[in-house]
């Protein structure tokens, strides 16, 4: 069902056409003057019109440019009744799609009227892929600390590559998915599929047919040959999320397959060549399980061609808040909330906590906050319970193991403070100072000793 404006002085045309788009599905809006096209076009906006080109009270070029002003995604045919060539070109360069002569068949509009709204979708299409592949690709991965923007530089070379393997590590919640995401996206092969296999969450038994698919009469149960994830991911992207819950006996087939390009279904016998990348994701650690024989050495070596680590959240202390930054922005206003903001205080927690379940953690405590928060600043109090617990917190005790260097021990303590001091004074120096029991002048100097010469300038 499309929208459609019409917009003739001719009574009896202008009817029949709306009756002829009702009867099609359409919404029909009729109109008779350049004037009420106007104020109807404030409140409606139409996929397709059809403008007469001589109207009462001036030219139909008039609403067709005030159309193109207001709604460039619809579609404009012009109807003219004198043959007036000259003016249906111009009202194509000024952006109509076609032109008709009247008179004409009903027939005849109908086929034009489908053709444009056939093409506007068409467009919508292309510009929605458009805006997903250049907005989604990186766009999506927050992160500006300096291994987040090596993996962002690694991710965009690694994109170009091919089809090498990639292997993806790093603790639950770190955005494993998110990185084969973007890497599939930014590649040659983002309009191809991008298929996700979690090997953890398929039975065992089921798992080899799921990937590899089968042939008829392959087992029992087998009425009909069937394709297999390789075979759809053909083209594209196959993402084995879990790949450390991968049995043996696949784990061969997939070595098999990375070195050969092919397979064979269960129960077959022909070798089926598919062109798709492997990108393999896990959080634990393959190393460890190769030692203890539960992971083919030769498969993680063939895996481990390309490795990307995402860094464990906690290790990354300057994404924490523009992360909760992000999400705080992204939850207020798909919530329908005034945006939100962290309290200085609940800031310092954010960043002391040691986020076991990494990113997100974090965007499920951010979301529940958003919903919860009274007010439009989040305060320390509306921090559940385990961001409170001390044993859940960063700052513990430093072992003295050996290689343990007191200066330099101290020197982290006071930066850490001398930072959490500016955070909460919101950067004001004075209050700093005043936090840290000392003079402004002596602020100044110990910022300056510990290379925060940064915070020097902006007062
Ligand atoms: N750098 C980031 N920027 C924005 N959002 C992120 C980032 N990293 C992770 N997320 C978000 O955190 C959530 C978890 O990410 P993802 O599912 O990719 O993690 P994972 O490493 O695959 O976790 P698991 O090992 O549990 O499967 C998702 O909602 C994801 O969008
Ligand atoms: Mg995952």
């Amino acid at each position: 069902m499309a929208d459609i404006l019409i917009v003739d002085d001719e009574k009896i045309l202008a009817n029949s056409l709306g009756i002829l788009f009702r009867d099609e599905g359409h919404q029909v809006t009729t109109v008779h003057g350049i004037g009420e096209a106007i104020t109807r076009l404030e409140h409606l906006s139409p996929d397709v019109a059809l403008l007469d080109l001589r109207l009462p009270d001036g030219s139909g070029l008039e609403v067709l440019r005030a159309i193109r002003l207001k709604h460039p995604d619809a579609q404009v045919v012009m109807m003219t009744a004198h043959g007036d060539t000259a003016t249906a070109v111009e009202s194509v360069k000024l952006g109509a799609v076609d032109y008709i002569n009247k008179p004409f068949e009903l027939q005849e509009i109908l086929l034009i009227v489908e053709q444009a709204l056939e093409q506007q979708q068409l467009r919508s299409e292309v510009a929605f892929l458009r805006r997903r592949s250049q907005s989604e690709g990186l766009a999506e991965m927050i992160g500006e600390c300096e291994p987040m923007r090596e993996i962002c530089s690694r991710i965009h070379l690694v994109a170009g590559a091919g089809d090498s393997a990639v292997l993806i590590t790093g603790e639950s919640g770190t955005g494993k998915e998110l990185a084969a995401i973007a890497l599939h996206r930014l590649s040659a092969r983002r309009d191809q599929p991008f298929i996700e296999v979690n090997c953890a969450a398929i039975p065992e038994n089921l798992l080899e047919s799921e990937l590899f698919g089968f042939e008829k009469g392959a087992f029992t149960d087998a009425q009909s040959r069937k394709k297999g994830l390789f075979e759809l991911a053909d083209g594209g992207t196959l993402f084995l999320d879990e790949i450390g819950e991968l049995p043996l006996h696949l784990q061969a087939k997939l070595l098999r397959f990375l070195e050969k390009k092919s397979f064979r279904r269960l129960g077959g016998t022909l070798d089926i060549s598919v062109d798709a990348r492997i990108i393999a994701a896990t959080n634990r650690d393959l190393r460890d399980e190769v030692r203890k024989g539960g992971f083919r050495e030769d498969l993680f070596y063939r895996l481990n061609v390309i490795p990307i680590h995402l860094p464990a959240l906690r290790t990354r202390a300057d994404d924490i808040l523009l992360l909760a930054e992000h999400f705080l922005a992204h939850f207020s206003s798909s919530l329908g909330k005034p945006l939100l903001k962290l309290s200085p205080e609940a800031r310092i927690a954010f960043t002391r906590y040691r986020w076991p379940g990494n990113v997100r953690e974090l965007r499920n405590i951010v979301e529940r906050l958003v919903i919860l928060s009274p007010c439009s600043e989040i305060d320390l109090a509306l921090l559940p319970q385990e961001m409170w617990d001390e044993s859940n917190l960063l700052d513990d005790p430093p072992p003295l193991s050996s290689g343990f260097d007191l200066e330099s021990h101290l020197q982290q303590v006071e930066l850490r403070l001398v930072k959490q001091a500016l955070v909460l004074s919101g950067g004001h120096k004075g209050h700093a100072a005043q936090r840290l029991g000392m003079s402004r002048h002596a602020l100044k100097r110990r910022l300056y000793k510990l290379g925060l010469a940064e915070e020097l300038n902006d007062d």
